[in-house]
This record gives structure tokens, C-alpha cells and sequence, in this order.
């Protein structure tokens, strides 16, 4: 699948941070003569435009391209999907990474509480708008940022079975982020322990080897951590959770997904 990179790569969201981190990478692969299209998908167009700009002007990629998705509102997210679908035909690699953490109760645009919404069914139904065009462009894959192995690993296989679609999750690891900006408590245990926690580019590794790496061609369903399958807590595993988180999921969503 990595020969086929001038047509889309699809990064549903990326931080700012994660897709200028992931710019070596890029380089490798246009210097290759690859050439990856990128879509970074964002809600803060200036914090993802000084990105864009950032890993076109180190690699000399120009199809690098930020679009305006909140994944905090179902609108946004379901225009963003359908002016991608109409620009784009081909969409190869999925990156879910955005999320929140301990952000004070809050609701999205639809109602819904907004880590439920964001890390969530945002994902949800951005995957769901998205996936006939991964079919039609397999081989495809999608890359679940996850968090801890009890999120990992909400699967489904029968859902890409038959297709060349893979889908895997992962934990990236304690990462000196701007994710625990909504706490001050963590944000200080973060800065004094910053020396011991990834830096972005490090944290990224995993998300690009879940992406790229071509002994992974036919693996799907699996969790990994530190570019190598991780263990799924029994709970993340449950077959029933699995089942009743999809199905409640739909239903929030209004759509019908089997
Ligand atoms: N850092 C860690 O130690 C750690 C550990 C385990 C898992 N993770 C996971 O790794 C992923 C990346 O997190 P990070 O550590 O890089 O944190 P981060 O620096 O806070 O990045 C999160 C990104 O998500 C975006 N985002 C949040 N809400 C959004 C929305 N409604 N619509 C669109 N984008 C939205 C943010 O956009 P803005 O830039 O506009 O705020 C930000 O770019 C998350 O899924 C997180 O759960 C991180
Ligand atoms: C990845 O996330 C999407 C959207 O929530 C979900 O449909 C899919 O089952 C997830 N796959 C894995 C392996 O986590």
C-alpha cells in the first residue's frame, strides 16, 4: 500500500504537533519518491496552518492541507465529510488522534458530554462517513488513538471482514503534550516530570508505525504500545460492552451502522 502514496493520506485529525513531529517521516517517503497527500483536520485553522506550513517547508511536500472538522459538533463533522468525499477519491490511512482530557463538564453541540462526544462518537461517526471510500481505496487502514488498554480495542471485525480495511488502536504512551491543559494539578506534575514522559515526536511513533509499517499490511483488531502488540485489559475486550457501546452509539448518533 505504501507505493500508492500520491493519492490521499487521510489524517482525520491530527495535533498540530503529532503531524509536524511526523515530518522526518514524510520526508523519507517523498525522498522516496512517494508522495503523500495530507489532510489535517482541524478546529483551530491557524494553530494547523503554522503546522502545515511547518512540514511542507522541511520536506518539500506542498500537499499538505488543513480543513476546518470539529469533532464537537456532528455538523462539522458530517460537512467536513462530505466536502472530503467530493474532493478526494482515495483515502488510504485514517489517523483518529484528537481527544480531550479532564476538561471541565462540558456538552457538544449536540448535547452529548464533550469527552464522550470528542474522543468518542466524533470518531465514530468521522469513521463511519468515511469508511465506503477506505473500502473502495483498500488497502486502507485505520489507527485508533487510544489511551489506556482498557479503551483499546473496541473492534469489530466482521465490519471489515472481506475487506482489505484493517483498523487497529493504540496507546502512545505518557506524552509532554497540551493534553492536560485543563488541569492544573497534572499540568505541574507534567512539567516536573517532563524529563521522563515522550517528547511529541516520540509519542508519535506508534501512530506511524500503526500507519505505515508493512508487516502490518494484513493485522487488524490489535492494540499496540511502544511499536509492538500490547495487552487488552478483560474489560476492553468484553465482547458484550463492545456490542452495547456500538449500539449506543448508533443510537446517539442517529445512524444505522451494522
Ligand atoms: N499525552 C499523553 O500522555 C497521552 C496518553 C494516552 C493517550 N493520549 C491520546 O493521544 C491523543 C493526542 O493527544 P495529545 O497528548 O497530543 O494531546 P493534545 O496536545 O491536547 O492534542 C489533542 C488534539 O486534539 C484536538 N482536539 C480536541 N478537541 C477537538 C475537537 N472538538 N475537534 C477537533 N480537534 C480537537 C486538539 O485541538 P487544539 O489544538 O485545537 O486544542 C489537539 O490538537 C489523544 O487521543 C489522547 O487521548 C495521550
Ligand atoms: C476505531 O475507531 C472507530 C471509530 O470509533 C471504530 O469504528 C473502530 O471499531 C475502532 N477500531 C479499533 C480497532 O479500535
Amino acid at each position: 500500500m505504501l507505493n500508492c502514496w500520491e493519492a490521499a493520506l487521510g489524517a482525520a485529525v491530527s495535533i498540530p504537533v503529532f503531524l509536524f513531529v511526523a515530518a522526518p517521516y514524510i520526508r523519507r517517503y517523498v525522498a522516496g519518491g512517494r508522495c503523500a497527500r495530507i489532510i489535517i483536520a482541524c478546529r483551530d485553522i491557524a494553530k494547523a496552518e503554522a503546522a502545515a506550513s511547518e512540514i511542507r517547508a522541511e520536506t518539500g511536500n506542498q500537499q499538505v492541507i488543513v480543513k476546518k472538522l470539529d469533532l464537537a459538533d456532528t455538523k462539522s463533522i458530517r460537512e467536513f465529510a462530505e466536502k472530503f468525499l467530493a474532493e478526494e477519491k482515495e483515502l488510504h490511512i485514517l489517523i483518529n488522534n484528537a481527544g480531550v482530557m479532564l476538561c471541565p463538564y462540558s456538552k457538544t453541540a449536540d448535547g452529548f458530554e464533550m469527552h464522550l462526544g470528542v474522543n468518542h462518537l466524533g470518531h465514530f461517526l468521522l469513521t463511519f462517513l468515511l469508511l465506503e471510500r477506505l473500502k473502495q481505496s483498500a488497502p486502507a487502514r485505520i489507527v485508533n488513538v487510544s489511551s489506556l488498554a482498557h479503551h483499546g480495542g473496541r473492534i469489530r471485525f466482521h465490519d471489515l471482514q472481506g475487506t482489505k480495511v484493517t483498523a487497529n488502536a493504540l496507546h502512545p504512551g505518557s506524552v509532554y503534550s497540551e493534553l492536560v491543559r485543563h488541569s492544573s494539578v497534572m499540568s505541574w506534575l507534567w512539567k516536573i516530570f517532563s524529563f521522563f514522559l515522550k517528547t511529541p515526536s516520540e509519542g508519535a511513533q506508534t501512530s506511524i508505525y500503526c500507519a505505515v509499517a508493512e508487516e502490518l499490511d494484513s493485522v487488524t483488531g490489535q492494540y499496540f504500545s511502544d511499536c509492538q502488540p500490547a495487552y487488552v485489559s478483560p474489560r476492553g475486550r468484553d465482547d458484550e460492552t463492545a456490542k452495547k457501546l456500538w449500539s449506543v452509539s448508533c443510537e446517539l448518533l442517529g445512524i444505522q451502522w451494522d
